[in-house]
């Protein structure tokens, strides 16, 4: 299933950070697991400098408790502004992201009910335009000098409208951690979308592709999502949602031509500081040998 017309832009983005992150306490009992660096910028900024490539300009932060650093790390810092300009210091590295004012919202879910409620609760800003969301704990790194996940996304979008998800190709035994989606026709790096299924067993898993932590949707999911009861774990399920979209609209899977990293975890978070610091010019050379120094101990 196709679009006709073409699609009306995606102007807002919605990053859901109202969660416990109970997999890294105790360091997210004071600090929001999305304020967690990878060397040296928060989860949260790598996925809003991806939504900014896309184009996206509305931020809509879904946030609850003790999550306030978030939004502050997004304003401006007059006082450490005026100290670097004091010291000579190059100031793009306090703001390097620069949100027009106006442009971040945010919105509370009072209860970490799941992800598929954290959506519901930014209904009220998303209105009757279609969006994205980004899981910030997966960090999507576009293979090197490409594009990053959502421009690649908008792109396929602008082809084919209704409801994109990005997927990832993953070794068939590992599919039991994950959403996977049941394969219609591929074209491309695009391939439709005939079910999603969450966690299956290796033997009963249409696919070998999982569903990561970019979306677009149309707006026609938040009442799917206010009617919807509880999923798996007992929480308010984004992908049951979604699973209910298809066949009512075109649903498409991007394949990602890049590299995620699950810093929802703690192995992959140190995989992300790691990839990331041997990929950059200034860290490389001392990373390898202090990793070279580290595997022979
Ligand atoms: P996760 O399940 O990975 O995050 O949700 P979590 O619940 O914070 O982590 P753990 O498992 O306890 O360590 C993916 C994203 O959805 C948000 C989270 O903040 C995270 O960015 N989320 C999840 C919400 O905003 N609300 C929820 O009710 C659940």
């Amino acid at each position: 299933m196709t679009q006709t017309s073409a699609p009306k832009p995606i102007r807002t983005a919605v990053f859901p950070v109202a969660g416990l992150g109970t997999r890294f306490l105790p360091a997210t009992k004071a600090i929001p697991k999305e304020m967690l660096p990878v060397i040296d910028r928060p989860l949260i900024q790598y996925a809003v400098d991806e939504a900014r490539e896309a184009g996206i300009e509305q931020l809509v932060f879904v946030t609850g408790r003790g999550k306030t650093a978030i939004v502050e790390h997004f304003d401006t810092a007059y006082e450490l502004e005026s100290t670097m300009r004091d010291r000579a210091k190059a100031l793009d590295v306090l703001d390097p992201t620069r949100i027009q004012p106006g442009n971040l919202v945010t919105v509370r879910q009072q209860v970490p009910l799941g992800l598929g409620h954290a959506i519901w609760c930014a209904r009220a800003i998303v209105g009757d335009e279609p969006f994205a969301i980004f899981l910030p704990d997966e960090l999507m790194i576009g293979r090197s000098g490409g594009t990053g996940c959502m421009k690649q996304m908008v792109d396929a979008y602008e082809k084919v409208g209704g409801n994109l998800i990005s997927v990832l190709e993953v070794p068939r035994e590992d599919v039991s951690s994950y959403g996977v989606i049941a394969p219609g026709t591929r074209d491309g790096n695009l391939t439709e979308v005939t079910g999603l299924v969450e966690k299956p067993k290796v033997a009963d898993a249409p696919s070998n592709l999982i569903i990561s932590g970019r979306y677009i949707l149309q707006p026609e999911v938040m009442g799917v999502l206010g009617t919807q009861g509880k999923g798996a774990g007992g929480e308010i399920q984004l992908t049951d949602a979604m699973a209910q979209m298809i066949g009512r609209q075109p649903f498409h899977a991007v394949t990602f031509d890049g590299k995620r990293y699950d810093c929802g975890s703690k192995v992959g978070f140190v995989e992300a500081t790691l990839a990331l610091a041997l990929a950059r010019p200034d860290m490389a050379e001392e990373t390898r040998a202090m990793a070279k120094r580290l595997l022979a101990e």
